[in-house]
């Protein structure tokens, strides 16, 4: 598939900055993703880039992923989607960690080295040490033709378009839908049956809908900006599959709004950060529709009982007058809710910054690529 670029990509056709047009982007972005790549007839996806049959996809025993910072955390996201739906152990870890802990490679994990610019100095160093001792490893990559790119020999395109803003927003909602793609390919040769893989087929087709549902919300998620732009520290919380999604949460307020964030786990919160909690610690708490929504329910309470502001980002009904603010978020397969998620988080981060008056696109200290170590 060849993805057509136009000078429009670069140009801010009447948006105030590179962020916001790229959020506003990403339905078309993930449509891209997913062109020619969804195979209903065997409730599958086809990923030719992988250069992978059947039988090697079956060989892979182990998946990991490795990037850098949003790639890190999207990574997280690929990793659960991988458990879930293929049944095969698989982790994320820092490629800027993995490059100088003499990993232990084996042949049978497969490695997914993650970036949007393909130039990352950290992760293209993981691949070459990957390469060097004999793993397997594609890229999953939006610059075609970057070295990354070019070292993995083998992978999958985001097919994002350009991403200018220095934070990423389509880049990052593109990796996580390529990694739901990898993980279905991977259940479908395994265990993952024709209803479930018909059901995650489904859910990334109607996708690009959701998430222009979801940035509808904008207004009112605007108005809780700038409610809560004088904090001088949020927490984000989330369990399990909110995990990853409250990491990159804390990662897009800290790059551009400059105020400091923290990512736990939900179940953590009691072993020692809980301590922090007070009427100037505002917390985003990440609550989907799922078996897990009684425990996120109980991790509100505990944060309330404290104090604490909250700030509910879910597509569950909540009991009324739980939250302090509230940001609904539309219903998609469960499994893709971390990628969905991820868009009012980035509303959120941008109108924060807005209201304190920041420099969207070049935040201080940040390079888009970062290319030295
Ligand atoms: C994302 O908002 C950040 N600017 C940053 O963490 C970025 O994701 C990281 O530097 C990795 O970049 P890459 O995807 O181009 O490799």
């Amino acid at each position: 598939t060849v993805v057509e670029l136009t000078d429009s990509d670069y140009a801010l056709d009447g948006f105030p900055d590179y962020m916001r047009k790229e959020i506003a982007e990403q339905p078309e972005a993930v449509r891209r993703a997913l062109l020619g790549r969804l195979d209903e007839r065997f409730s599958t996806a086809r990923l030719d880039g992988l250069r992978m049959d059947p039988h090697e996809l079956r060989s892979v025993q182990r998946v990991k992923f490795l990037g850098c910072g949003s790639a890190f955390y999207a990574g997280q996201i690929g990793a659960d989607l991988v458990e879930q739906l293929a049944r095969i152990p698989a982790d994320a870890e820092s490629a800027s960690e993995f490059r100088y802990r003499n990993p232990v490679v084996d042949g049978d994990t497969l490695y997914v080295a993650v970036s949007q610019s393909g130039e990352t100095a950290d992760t293209l160093a993981a691949v070459q040490e990957l390469r060097r001792k004999g793993g397997r490893v594609i890229g999953v990559v939006n610059a075609v033709g970057s070295a990354i790119a070019r070292e993995c020999g083998s992978g999958v395109f985001l097919h994002a378009g350009p991403e200018v803003s220095v934070a990423s927003t389509k880049a990052v909602t593109n990796m996580s839908t390529c990694f739901a793609l990898l993980a279905l390919l991977l259940g479908r040769v395994r265990d993952l049956s024709v209803a479930d893989g018909r059901r995650i087929v489904a859910g990334l087709d109607a996708l690009p809908d959701r998430i222009e549902e979801a940035i509808e919300a904008e207004d009112h998620i605007a108005e809780i900006a700038r409610r809560f732009a004088g904090a001088r520290s949020m927490f984000f919380v989330g369990r399990v599959r909110g995990w990853p999604v409250a990491r990159e949460g804390a990662q897009k307020l800290k790059e551009i709004s400059y105020v400091h964030a923290e990512a736990y786990q939900a179940g953590e919160l009691k072993h020692g950060p809980i301590a922090l909690i007070d009427a100037q610690m505002p917390s985003v708490v990440i609550v989907p529709d799922d078996e897990l929504l009684a425990k996120n329910i109980g991790t509100i309470e505990q944060i309330k009982a404290r104090g604490g502001p909250v700030i509910a980002v879910t597509n569950a009904m909540l009991p009324s007058g739980l939250a302090d603010a509230e940001i609904r978020v539309p219903h998609v397969t469960e499994e893709l809710d971390p990628i969905l998620f991820g868009i009012p988080l980035q509303l959120l981060a941008y109108h924060l910054a807005v209201a304190l008056g920041r420099d969207i696109d070049k935040p201080r200290n940040l390079a888009k690529s970062v290319t030295v170590e």
